[in-house]
């Protein structure tokens, strides 16, 4: 993994005439790469990001870039708020370490020409291998709450609330995610009827599926959901 490699050494030029030239050999790591592929597909408006410096030579310091301690890798990104717009930024798919992203507050998944359509959550989703947390809320995304989000076994945090989302049902697929501990879709235009298998998600303490036009009954599966504090239907 790229990310983890110190950046190289300054390069000793020896020049022909016995003179040496010290050139700086830094450069941005792969993970940063990705960031600023992910800034690129995104409308940001000044100043929100300008302090993402391709001179840098990791993304650490970056606004809303946090680093795993351990090997520098990015760990977590956190963008609420800033007016961003544009699809979700697929280039963030691609950084292995990520384990949370907040992109909640923005305009994230509009096709900006044709305002306030939205696109669905992309399909690369399914493949964060670590990522543990997923705000998108208040967001225009839209196609059905997507069922390949049950892959995404190290999720502990979900939060869809209040998108525009075509009906559609609860994915049972989401009852897979056995590390879950919130799992909130409010206001995400849910349909039909909740499925026995979230009553597997023995760790949730905080399920909120109000504001949809769920309909009963509640089934007796629930009451699997032992760890449960706050449950809103
Ligand atoms: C982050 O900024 C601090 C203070 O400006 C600096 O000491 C540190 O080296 C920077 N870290 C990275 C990884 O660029
Ligand atoms: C979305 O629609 C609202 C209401 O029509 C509008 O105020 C807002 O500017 C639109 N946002 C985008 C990104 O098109
Ligand atoms: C989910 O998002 C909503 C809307 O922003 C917020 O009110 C709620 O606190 C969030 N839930 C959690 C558990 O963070
Ligand atoms: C469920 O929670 C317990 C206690 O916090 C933890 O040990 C266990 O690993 C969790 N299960 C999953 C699948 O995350």
């Amino acid at each position: 993994m790229a990310a983890s490699f110190p950046p190289p050494p300054p390069l000793l030029l020896l020049l022909a005439n016995g003179a040496a030239l010290l050139l700086p050999a830094q450069a941005l790591n792969q993970d940063g790469l990705h960031l600023l592929d992910a800034k690129r597909a995104l409308t940001v408006p000044a100043p929100a990001l300008d302090d993402w410096n391709p001179r840098d030579d990791t993304p650490c310091n970056w606004t809303g870039v946090a680093c795993h301690d351990h090997d520098g890798a990015v760990a977590a990104i956190s963008l609420p708020s800033l007016n961003l717009a544009g699809s979700f930024p697929a280039a963030l798919c691609r950084i292995p370490g990520l384990r949370s992203i907040d992109l909640s507050d923005n305009y994230i998944g509009p096709d900006l020409d044709s305002n306030n359509f939205s696109g669905p959550i992309p399909e690369p989703f399914a493949r964060f291998t670590k990522l543990q947390s997923l705000s998108l809320v208040y967001n225009l995304l839209g196609g059905k709450v997507p069922p390949f989000l049950g892959r995404v076994a190290t999720l502990r945090e979900l939060n869809l609330s209040y998108n525009p989302f075509a009906p559609g049902p609860v994915p049972p697929q989401l009852g897979d995610l056995s590390a879950l501990r919130v799992l909130w879709l409010a206001g995400c235009n849910l349909v039909g009827t909740i499925p026995p298998s979230l009553g597997r998600l023995t760790n949730l303490t905080d399920l909120d599926l109000s504001t949809n036009a769920l309909t009963d009954p509640i089934p007796p599966e629930i009451t699997g959901l032992t760890s449960a504090v706050q449950i809103e239907l």
